[in-house]
């Protein structure tokens, strides 16, 4: 049995959209089964193209199909296909709506692995691509030629968390007839819905917020209903299918989604506001300080906030990463968006094989640290931050 969730508001969609209550079950029991009884009904959707029809679990599971419905009632979206990670839902998007001879616009600010699929692998494909500003809607504009087809933008980037202006970018979209694409994932369904501003897609990596507890590795994309059968029926071909097991720890995380995010975005904001004021910093990037220059543009694309922060500590790389060393419970480690605050230096790890001049010019100067601010007690974390910049001043005193 499969009962409709009533509510109208994120917090009640987040827990009971898209759960699949089985033989009268609360939660969507985990459904092992790798096949499906073929009946006249599943012959019929079948033929009319299979999406959502309960036949190989390649091609849809009732985890997924249970998770990408929530995903996509929490997105405002038309309908939503779900992938065994973010980098699997960007490449069968954009290998499903991008041909030999085509063009999209992007920006060097984006995911370094997307970045990489669309900078060096793409031109093997005939697919050409080029990188405009991320902060200035006009450049992307400037960028669209004959044979475009696409824009893709990221609600925050990564890791200086310049923040789009989603509006202006589908704006530019819609006027050109060109698909807009937006990842989402470092706002969440919680902060920002690109479709409600007019984008055709948003791509999720479920592996961060939706997640949630740094447990699994999962994509998403939503949207309009043609476009995701169109990438439907690459999915299939390409193979990105998403495991149930992940599918519901996924579900399972983003029934606290709504409960998580003020938390991040609050303690987040604390630090920001203390790091900004510390003798042991020297710049802070976060969209709650009023100095930074995405803060306009910010109150209304994210105007809950962020949980993702990054700053710049005195005394170079070798100083940050001495001070990352010291902390005592924040983890050194890549990725964002579990309730546990994880910090890393991009220079050693999602920026290396960037060349220093380009990371300089996306802001990625020497003591960059980019941290994903967990719901710890702010007080502990604050703790912990200071007496690591306190032992950073010493070691590059001595
Ligand atoms: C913004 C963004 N998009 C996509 C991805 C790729 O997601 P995944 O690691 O789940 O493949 C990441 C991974 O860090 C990311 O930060």
């Amino acid at each position: 049995m499969k009962k409709e969730c009533s509510g109208k508001r994120f917090g009640t969609k987040a827990i009971w959209a898209g759960t699949h209550h089985i033989e009268g079950s609360v939660v969507t029991p985990i459904f092992n089964s790798s096949t499906y009884e073929l009946t006249d009904d599943i012959y019929q959707g079948w033929k009319e193209g299979a999406q959502h029809t309960l036949l190989y679990s390649r091609i849809s599971s009732v985890n997924s199909e249970a998770v990408s419905s929530k995903v996509a009632i929490l997105e405002a979206a038309e309908d939503g296909e779900m992938f065994d990670s973010g980098m699997s839902a960007i490449s069968t998007t954009l290998l499903a709506l991008l041909s030999n001879g085509d063009h999209m616009v992007g920006s060097a600010d984006m995911y370094g692995g997307a970045y990489g699929l669309i900078t060096e692998e793409f031109p093997r494909f005939g697919i050409e691509a080029t990188m405009a500003d991320i902060r200035d809607p006009a450049s992307y504009e400037a960028a669209i030629k004959n044979n475009t087809k696409l824009l893709y933008v990221e609600t925050i980037t990564n890791p200086v968390l310049k923040v789009c202006d989603l509006e202006a970018m589908a704006a530019i979209a819609k006027k050109h007839n060109l698909i807009a694409i937006c990842d989402n994932t470092f706002a969440s369904p919680w902060a920002c819905n690109p479709i409600a501003m007019g984008f055709d897609l948003v791509i999720h990596s479920a592996s961060k917020y939706l997640g949630g507890h740094s447990d699994l590795i999962g994509g998403l994309v939503v949207g309009n209903k043609q476009l995701i059968s169109d990438i439907f029926s690459k999915k299939i071909t390409m193979g990105g299918a998403a495991d149930p097991h992940m599918c519901y720890l996924l579900e399972r995380g983003i029934r606290t989604l709504h409960v998580r995010m003020p938390t991040h975005a609050q303690n987040a904001a604390e630090l920001a506001r203390r790091l900004d004021v510390h003798p042991m910093i020297e710049s802070v990037n976060h969209c709650s300080l009023p100095d930074y220059p995405d803060y306009e543009v910010a109150q209304r694309i994210i105007p809950k906030g962020s949980g993702m922060l990054s700053y710049v500590v005195k005394g170079g790389n070798e100083a940050a990463l001495h001070y990352l060393r010291r902390l005592e419970f924040v983890f050194e480690a890549t990725s964002l968006g579990g309730v546990e605050s994880l910090a890393e230096c991009p220079f050693n790890t999602s920026h290396m094989f960037m060349p220093e001049e380009v990371r300089t010019e996306l802001g990625i100067v020497p003591g960059f640290v980019r941290m994903s601010v967990g719901i710890e007690d702010v007080e502990d974390l604050w703790e912990d931050m200071d007496q690591a910049l306190k032992a950073t001043k010493t070691f590059i005193n001595s």
